[in-house]
């Protein structure tokens, strides 16, 4: 199958669940895809590991992705994309999109005081992709982030309702954090996060005092994909899209809370052992 054919998969990984936060979007903005979903939930977290895993963990990643042929990869996981986008690039001939950029240009759009705040993991706050982004491309922005390594593992287990007192907790937690910067605008820059949105955006109401613009982060990379997808003629001409999900875990904790983020059952999810897809080439 050629690169280029505008009937391949577009690719979607993540280290377990936050990437759904991008097919969501995905699905309703290219609804003639076929979408290949890798959640790599038999290593998840990432973002609380160092750049070397983190980025040992993305190449096999993508090279399950590539054994479908994919035209375009989304890397809808924000640790992935900060710390090793450039590490992929190189590694494999396949248009390759993260989340950061996406992300800190609606910041600089929607903000007002230039106070922008990452809410994101360590690796990613560590990284500081956002404010290099930023900084290279814009002038009088500040950002704060402020490493939120509690939410993944919460998320993954099922601490997502909007009254989830464990989960509103801990965003306070984080969110007051914030409070000196005040920011008019978060980041959510973990594909995470976007799935407990209504907690993390009633806690810096109450917390900041006000409402501010919150980031999706997925999402802003699902817009770009496409633009990018219409630029290099490569959307698909089929009459339905569909999406494949693929796991490294067991997939009924997977299936049960895709399900209910995605508001439809998931019943297509296969395990897959990523071991076998280990990236043996140069770094
Ligand atoms: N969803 C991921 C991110 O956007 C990874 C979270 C994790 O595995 O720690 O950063």
């Amino acid at each position: 199958m050629g690169l280029t054919d505008r009937n391949s998969a577009i690719g979607v990984f993540d280290s377990g669940l936050g990437g759904l936060t991008a097919v969501r979007v995905l699905k309703k903005i290219l609804p003639n895809e076929k979408i290949i979903y890798f959640g790599d939930t038999g290593r998840v977290p990432y973002g609380t590991r160092s750049p070397e895993i983190i980025t040992k963990y993305a190449l096999d990643d993508m090279n399950f992705l590539s054994s479908f042929g994919v035209k375009a990869v989304l890397i809808a996981c924000g640790t992935v994309s900060s710390v090793a986008t450039d590490a992929l690039k190189k590694a494999f001939n396949i248009p390759i999109m993260g989340v950061v950029e996406a992300s800190a240009k609606k910041a600089c759009i929607l903000t007002r005081n230039k106070h922008i705040a990452l809410l994101a993991t360590p690796a990613t706050v560590k990284n500081a992709s956002h404010k290099k982004y930023i900084d290279e491309n814009y002038s009088g922005y500040s950002i704060m982030g402020t490493g939120c390594p509690m939410f993944v593992p919460l998320v993954e287990n099922g601490y997502v309702s909007e009254d989830c007192k464990v989960t509103r907790i801990i965003a306070d937690e984080y969110i007051s954090t914030l409070k000196a910067f005040s920011p008019d605008c978060i980041i959510l820059g973990c594909t995470h996060y976007p799935i407990i949105s209504s907690i993390i955006r009633d806690s810096a109401k109450e917390i900041l005092g006000t409402d501010v613009n919150i980031i999706d982060s997925g999402a802003e990379a699902a817009h770009e994909i496409k633009s990018f997808l219409e630029k290099e003629n490569l959307l698909s001409d089929r009459k339905e899209g569909s999406v494949e999900y693929y796991v490294s875990d067991e997939t009924y904790g997977f299936k049960a809370a895709a399900s209910l983020f995605l508001g439809e059952q998931i019943e297509n999810v296969t395990k897959i052992d990523i071991g076998l897809y280990h990236y043996e080439g140069k770094q």
